[in-house]
């Protein structure tokens, strides 16, 4: 049995003033933990907290900077020994091929995996400090399952989250032996403002609440691996064993007709 948020826990949680972070951050602290809240909108971050007094603590920080990630390292005590990170902030924006630019790639890989990568930084400190105490210590890394089909118009986005999951693994593999856990979870379309901004169907899309709940229990349960939802992953994992000259062709037909 998984010991992972057993009992009350101390959670950083980034992304957390909008979308599938804030719902994340609410359904923690209404299962009794406490949560360090961090996003670049400061108004939004105390909103959420005034929600839920003495139970989240708002630490805003653009985690692409450096120097924001410096500012906020001493927050992570701030009720007591962090036992887990949830590093959620992201973006999605997409490449319109006619007008090619090198700039959504960058923008994608700079908050996703850079952002991702330097707020690993001042978790990881913290995290080693929990564990050397003998408790469980867990680095959550939300990822997306974007990135197992190549969707036309993705490549900043979908080149971004791919990078991310093999970062969290390689990392999973590199932690081990000092027992600190990392978590890759990989979620289908969720409605969120980030996707509210898509103008093409989102097949099986559920809502931020439903991804909350599915990210607690599989934490609780002490799962490596989060995905869902399933018929939303299955399908593109079916789709990822077909050959590479199949995939090809329906991406291709998938992808718009109106942009070149
Ligand atoms: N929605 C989906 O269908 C879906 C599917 C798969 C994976 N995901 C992933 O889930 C995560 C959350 O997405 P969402 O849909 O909830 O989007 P969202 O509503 O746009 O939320 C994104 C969050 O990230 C924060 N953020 C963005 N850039 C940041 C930066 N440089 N520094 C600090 N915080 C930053 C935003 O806060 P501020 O604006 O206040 O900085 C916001 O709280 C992302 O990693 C996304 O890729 C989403």
């Amino acid at each position: 049995m998984s010991k992972r948020l057993s009992s009350k826990s101390n959670i950083w949680l980034t992304g957390a003033s909008s979308g599938i972070g804030e719902a994340v951050a609410r359904e923690l602290a209404n299962h009794g933990h406490n949560l360090i809240i961090t996003g670049r909108r400061q108004e939004a971050l105390e909103a959420l907290a005034s929600g839920h007094p003495g139970q989240m603590v708002s630490a805003a920080a653009d985690t692409t900077v450096e120097a924001d990630l410096a500012g906020i390292q001493e927050t992570l005590g701030h009720f007591g020994d962090l036992d887990m990170a949830i590093l959620n902030a992201g973006t999605c924006e997409y490449l319109d091929v006619a007008n090619y630019d090198s700039k959504i790639i960058e923008a994608n890989i700079m908050t996703n995996v850079v952002g991702t990568a330097r707020s690993v930084d001042i978790a990881l400190p913290a995290l080693r400090a929990t564990r050397a105490k003998g408790k469980p210590a867990t680095l959550v890394i939300v990822s997306s399952s974007a990135w197992w089909f190549p969707f036309a118009r993705a490549e900043g986005y979908g080149a971004s989250k791919a990078a991310l999951t093999y970062f969290a693994q390689a990392l999973r593999a590199d932690l081990a032996a000092e027992g600190i856990d990392v978590v890759v979870v990989s979620p289908g379309f969720v409605k969120t403002p980030l996707t509210d901004r898509n103008d093409f169907p989102m097949p099986f899309i559920i809502s931020a609440e439903d991804a909350a709940t599915r990210i607690r229990t599989g934490l609780e349960k002490g799962r490596s691996e989060i995905a869902f939802p399933r018929r939303f992953t299955w399908t593109l994992k079916a789709l990822g064993a077909l050959p590479q000259s199949i995939i090809d062709r329906m991406a291709a037909s998938m992808a718009r007709k109106d942009n070149h």
